[in-house]
């Protein structure tokens, strides 16, 4: 069963239209880069899918059901954005994303599963780069480490649908490599629905094994409003799962290599 269903979705703020006429089938464990000019509703997209905002017409569908009106916690688990709280130091944000997940009920974790969890959360701050960091809190980051913190977060306990939304845009080219690495095997390992939307081309291609581009068909220069945008291209792309590939290729992976450069076939 297809793990995402959109079916002839659109999305207006008033009188303007910003995405109109998407269709698309995605299944469990495909990795969906987004692409698109500034402002043509990529975020746009995600936020429907995250229930944060609501469909103006058509249908989202997951694994043949429609979303639930609300964001409840079940929704959490399928989809989730996580965002770094001032308050809290740079190991506790990246808790807060296990607590939520493994005790959404009985709140924090305790005794041995606390430990656990904090073992799991300090090797993910060290992948990072941030295990320097633990105590510190958000604004005595840099930009690029509290990027770094929101990706621990977010790949710490990935849920079902991964949503990121130009995860990798402030980091300096050696960190962002080391952060595809990172990416690449988590979804690898965990078996994770990705969309993941980025500025940045090739990146799109190296990471996804589909790129959907974003765009406008429809113009009238007399009403900018009137049309939004729709998935003009998606384009399959050759990046597999290690399991899917030859034995070499996956013992790249295993290294943690990308597995392969992307093309259009
Ligand atoms: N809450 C909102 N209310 C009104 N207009 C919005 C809202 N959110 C986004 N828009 C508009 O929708 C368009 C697409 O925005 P966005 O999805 O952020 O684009 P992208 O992520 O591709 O840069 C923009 O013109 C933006 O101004
Ligand atoms: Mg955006």
């Amino acid at each position: 069963m297809s793990e995402v269903s959109v079916r002839n979705l659109w999305k207006s703020y008033g009188d303007q239209v910003v995405l109109e006429r998407l269709n698309l089938e995605v299944k469990t464990g495909e990795f969906c880069t987004v692409v698109g000019a500034s402002g043509c509703g990529k975020t746009t997209f995600l936020k429907l899918l995250l229930g944060q905002e609501t469909q103006s017409r058509g249908q989202l569908l997951l694994d043949g059901q429609p979303l639930p009106a609300e964001p409840g916690p079940e929704r959490g688990i399928v989809f989730q954005r996580y965002s770094v709280y001032p308050h809290l130091t740079v190991l506790d944000n990246v808790l807060l994303a296990l607590e939520l997940h493994r005790s959404r009920w009985l709140g924090r974790l305790f005794g041995s599963a606390r430990r656990r969890a904090r073992e799991r959360a300090i090797a993910m701050l060290d992948e990072v780069g941030l295990s320097a960091s633990l105590d510190r809190y958000p604004a005595e980051l840099s930009g690029g480490m509290q990027q770094r913190l929101a990706i621990a977060q977010s790949l710490v306990r990935p849920p079902k649908v991964l949503l990121l939304d130009e995860p990798f845009g402030a980091l300096d080219p050696g960190i962002r490599a080391d952060m595809h690495v990172l990416i690449r095997r988590v979804w690898a390992e965990t078996g994770v629905t990705v969309f993941m939307i980025t500025h940045d081309l090739s990146e799109g291609f190296k990471l996804g094994t589909r790129l959907l581009v974003f765009d406008k068909v429809r113009h009238d220069p007399q009403a900018p409003q009137a049309y939004g945008a729709t998935i003009t291209y998606d384009i399959p792309l050759r990046n597999r799962r290690p399991d899917d590939l030859p034995p070499e290729l996956a013992a790249r992976v295993a290294a943690h290599e990308p597995p392969c450069e992307a093309s259009t076939s």
